[in-house]
């Protein structure tokens, strides 16, 4: 959420700035800016909207210099106006500064400071930040900095420049990730590693109440007692193709596309000799056998996930699983007590509410296994032990690939724990890992029908609501479905478990609603086809994804999208692909920005 740079070297820092923001731009794009200190003076240029207007700005008024620091911002205190965007400032232009993350106890300190005398530029919380280092700044950058970091209560990633010291680049964090990047002769500060591609290999991950200095030929770390400290140096691995559209219109629909080819490669990782390979997982066999039930705690799509592995876990593993939303299980004094495990699950790794929810845990002595895509992330640090779900870096603000990748992942875990536990015997371990193997073709027989799903999206482009409906292992699957639709698209749209649907919401149906209902073959088929039934004799409209050769229930249904047969505990994979396509679709009909839909962000690093 917001995306910073910090450059020193000498390079001119407006190019590299520039390059770095571009590749953080979905972690925010209501305004961008940058400052640079340029002939020893503080220039700064920012501009309302996204990272274009500041380009179009730098093309008119440029500005060059060889330290600088940048930001794209999504926005919380304050609107996403010129005058709310980073770098802020004080009075008198010494420090700038850019910030992610909200700082809690900003309206206090902005009062005291304002009956000082202090002059507010902006409604944010970061001006107090800034105004705070004018205050106390006396000769030291670094000893103004950590005096300031320890009056802030809430979280921050900072890059923080001052035109006292245009040799230095200062950067701190409590809550917000911050790395740093080693180069020759110059230096970099990233709140995301996808910043620092190609740029440098080279890394350092700050932790909380961590202070890193930046100048050109010298890094070096303090804590917030101003104690020297020694960092883990840390190599990067993503390569810059990894990240790039690879010819498609967006990065959304590249993601869509790649599915089957993640899923193979999970299938790579962690299959040998047809048995699942978890092993480089420190958590003890005796201890995972003891397990006696497991809290899933996620935010959005990752929660959905989540509702999938309950079904998966209690399955095969028979551990009775609770899934909570992690900004809800914070706040409600869980009862945790014996052998309960935790599973948090993060595309990003730094989703503020998850790591909440982790540390609530931890408090309270249970182990913590996380689920994330990122293995250097917060969460990932903090848990006990890591899965990787290795769906490569995810750029749509939309979750796509990350979401069938935590769903296989959560599937081969279950699994593992099962033979564990003897609960599942080796033959059927090896049927669902066949069925596994198969999903990959399965699955790019769907992505071959994207253009009539595109055809179906212009038919339906012009609705304002839509009704997702599913039962038993695909009610996440529609509630992920109501969520693309909805988050990339802005239609209005809802899901029900759809048994559920006749005890009130039903009322909704009329004849100019779309109601998209999963009915693959599988155990609850017929009641599907009942729960179909009552919407069509209240005249709603029917899309319906079904599996191939169900030629009946074209009856039912004003349009069909036919998937392939698999299991019904792998289903919620094969059906979510085609309600991501028609998401993608109508988005792009309705010209909607799908890979920076408006007021999201990726990664949500504040609560
Ligand atoms: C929806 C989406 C969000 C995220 C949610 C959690 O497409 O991407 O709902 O799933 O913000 O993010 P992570 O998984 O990074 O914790």
């Amino acid at each position: 959420m917001c995306g910073i740079v910090g450059y020193i070297g000498n390079k001119s820092a407006d190019s590299v700035l520039l390059v770095g923001l571009e590749r953080l731009e979905y972690r925010g794009y209501d305004s961008a800016g940058i400052g640079i200190i340029e002939d020893g003076e503080m220039t700064i240029r920012k501009r309302e909207g996204k990272l274009k207007a500041l380009n179009d700005l730098l093309r008119e008024m440029p500005v060059s210099g060889n330290i600088g620091i940048a930001h794209t911002r999504w926005a919380t205190h304050g609107e996403p106006t010129t005058h709310n965007a980073h770098p802020h400032t004080d009075s008198q232009k010494k420090f700038a500064l850019v910030h992610n993350g909200i700082i809690e106890n900003y309206a206090e300190l902005k009062e005291e400071l304002i009956k000082e005398g202090y002059i507010f530029q902006s409604e944010t919380d970061t001006e107090v930040i800034v105004h705070l280092l004018s205050k106390h700044y006396k000769d030291n950058f670094e000893q103004a900095v950590i005096k300031v970091i320890n009056l802030l209560e809430g979280s921050f990633a900072l890059a923080i420049i001052s035109e006292y010291h245009p040799d230095t680049l200062i950067g701190a964090r409590r809550g917000s990730p911050l790395i740093v990047g080693k180069g020759k002769g110059e230096n970099f500060l990233a709140s995301d590693i996808h910043a620092l591609v190609n740029l440098t290999k080279t890394v350092y991950y700050l932790e909380d109440n961590e202070i890193a200095v930046l100048k050109r030929e010298r890094l070096s770390f303090f804590n917030n007692t101003g104690k020297s400290i020694k960092k883990e140096e840390k190599h990067i691995t993503i390569e810059a193709k990894a990240i790039d559209k690879a010819g498609h219109e967006h990065f959304m629909l590249k993601e869509i596309m790649e599915q089957p080819r993640i899923i193979s490669n999970i299938i790579e990782k962690r299959i040998r000799d047809n048995k699942i390979h978890f092993s480089h997982i420190p958590m003890g066999n005796e201890y995972l056998v003891r397990v006696g039930r497991i809290i899933i705690q996620a935010a959005g799509t990752s929660w959905h996930a989540g509702l999938v592995g309950k079904f998966m876990i209690e399955e095969f593993a028979r551990v009775h699983t609770e899934v909570d939303i992690s900004s809800e299980f914070r706040y409600r004094n869980p009862v945790i007590e014996g052998d309960t495990l935790m599973i948090a699950i993060s595309q990003s790794g730094e989703t503020a509410d998850t790591i909440a929810g982790l540390r609530e845990a931890k408090s309270k002595f249970i182990k913590v296994l996380g689920l994330v895509n990122n293995k250097e992330s917060t969460i990932a640090r903090e848990s006990d032990a890591v899965i990787d779900i290795l769906a490569g870096p995810e750029i749509g603000v939309a979750s796509t690939k990350a979401y069938i990748a935590q769903i296989i992942s959560l599937f081969l875990w279950a699994l593992y724990i099962a033979r564990i536990k003897w609960s599942l015997k080796k033959e059927t371990v090896e049927q669902y890992i066949q069925e596994l193997k198969d999903l990959p073709d399965k699955i790019e027989q769907i992505l071959k029908q994207k253009d009539k799903i595109e055809k179906l999206a212009k038919k339906y482009a012009a609705k304002n609501n839509f009704i997702f409906l599913g039962r038993s292992y695909n009610y996440p699957t529609a509630f992920e479905g109501a969520l693309k639709l909805k988050e990339i698209s802005y239609i209005h749209s809802t899901a029900y478990q759809a048994g559920e649907f006749k005890h009130g919401p039903i009322a909704l149906i009329d004849a100019t609603v779309p109601v998209i209902c999963i009915v693959t073959k599988g155990e609850i088929y017929p009641k599907m086809l009942s729960n179909i039934q009552e919407v069509k004799s209240r005249k709603g409209i029917i899309i319906t994804i079904a599996t191939e050769g169900d030629e009946s229930i074209k009856k039912l249904s004003d349009d069909v999208i036919y998937v392939p047969q698999t299991i019904d505990i792998l289903s919620p994979v094969v059906n979510v692909i085609p309600l991501q396509l028609l998401a993608y679709y109508i988005a792009i009909q309705r010209g909607a920005d799908v890979d920076q839909p408006r007021n999201l962000a990726k990664s949500v690093t504040v609560e």
